[in-house]
């Protein structure tokens, strides 16, 4: 953030700009990307805070403007936006025009949008209207906190997290099939927090057979929207009453009857919208995600627990020579009531 303070008039701006950026963390516009604007005054003081709440809701910029006491407050004001602003009608009208009517003299990008339909042409239009425009000065922190739109935009595909939860020596769950509950009260409360950031949470039929999650979040005080239930099959009837199937979960492998080529899987997901899947099969599908390198992060539930013998490893398959071993990069260990949580990525050309 020191770039923003070196080319932005007066100090503040990066401030301003991390708190346009924490108040998109609640919300949840997607397929649409989480963005947050601030209008100051040129000596950078705080007119109003807009974010997008939802799909097909008015833009963080719209609503910026509209919660001015004042709309002529906004004549020479300058716009703190985390995300490049859109230049083309969609369901709401483009915001670039709706800045530069209401008179906004400057406006701060804090990244350049990766939607081919907009990407450097709602900065243009900016530019084109005399509006002065500062671009990409909180480029890492806009992706960190929307990383899925990012991901979903520069490849097509929705961002993969893959939950695994096993003892401290590796097992996901018992000979009996059973593994509730590995994993402590709060680690499966942080568990339907990661459901909560996901568009879609995918489970193998076995998990559906053993476990009949209904992979919704359940947490006190949320509110926002449940995420899609996915279930990929091969050759086993998955049980009517399921609790899953009671929400009308996207299937895959009906028609292939054995194998779903993940990666193509992935591709359909994307041209559907779903910017984010969360993993939570067993240890079979883990498997098959690790084998055909479609994981963008793995988060690891670590138990306080031994198993001490083999059950199910967390991850099916055999492990048979140390180059087999895919290297990972931590980037985060947290306690979670009494265990460890775990979130690695893939090193690059790993995956
Ligand atoms: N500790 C944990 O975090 C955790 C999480 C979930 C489940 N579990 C435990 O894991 C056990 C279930 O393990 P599991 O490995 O059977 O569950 P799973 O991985 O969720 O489901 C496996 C099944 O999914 C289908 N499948 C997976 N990949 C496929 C692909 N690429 N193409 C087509 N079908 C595919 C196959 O269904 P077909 O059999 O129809 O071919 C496969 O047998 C249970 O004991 C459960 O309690 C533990």
């Amino acid at each position: 953030m020191r770039r923003a303070v070196d080319i932005v008039d007066g100090l503040g701006v990066d401030e301003l700009m991390l708190a346009a950026i924490d108040a998109t963390r609640s919300t949840y516009p997607h397929p649409n990307p989480r963005v947050g604007a601030v209008i100051v005054t040129p000596d950078h003081t705080v007119l109003s805070l807009g974010v997008c709440h939802g799909d097909g809701l008015a833009h963080a910029e719209t609503t910026a403007l509209d919660a001015l006491s004042d709309s002529s407050l906004a004549k020479g004001a300058t716009a703190i936006v985390t995300l490049e602003p859109c230049s083309h009608q969609g369901r709401t009208p483009p915001c670039t025009d709706a800045l530069i009517n209401a008179g906004i003299a400057k406006v701060v990008v804090g990244a350049v949008d990766p939607d081919p339909r907009v990407s450097g042409s709602g900065i243009r239009r900016l530019s084109e209207a005399g509006v002065e425009v500062l671009t990409g000065i909180a480029n890492e922190a806009v992706i960190a906190a929307d990383p899925a739109y990012f991901h979903h935009r520069q490849f097509g595909i929705p961002r993969v997290t893959l939950k695994m939860a096993a003892t401290l020596d590796g097992q996901a769950a018992a000979l009996d099939g059973t593994s509730q509950w590995i994993t402590s009260a709060e680690a499966r409360d942080d568990v339907h927090r990661l459901r909560s950031e996901n568009d879609a949470v995918l489970v193998g039929a076995g998990t559906v057979i053993a476990d009949d999650p209904s992979l919704t979040v359940r947490r006190d005080g949320y509110e926002g929207p449940q995420p899609l239930p996915i279930v990929v099959v091969g050759n086993r009837e998955i049980p009517r009453e399921s609790k899953v199937m009671e929400r009308d979960p996207l299937m895959y492998g009906l028609e292939t009857q054995g194998s779903v080529d993940l990666a193509e899987m992935l591709k359909d997901l994307g041209s559907r919208g779903i910017m984010s899947v969360l993993v939570e099969g067993g240890p079979t599908l883990a498997r098959s995600f690790v084998t055909s390198g479609t994981v963008d992060s793995f988060v690891w539930y670590v138990a306080a627990k031994l198993a001490a013998g083999t059950g199910f490893p967390a991850i099916a398959g055999r492990f048979e020579s140390i180059a087999e071993a895919l290297d990972l990069i931590v980037v985060d260990v947290q306690m979670v009531g009494p265990d460890i949580r775990v979130t690695a990525v893939p090193t690059e050309g790993s995956a």
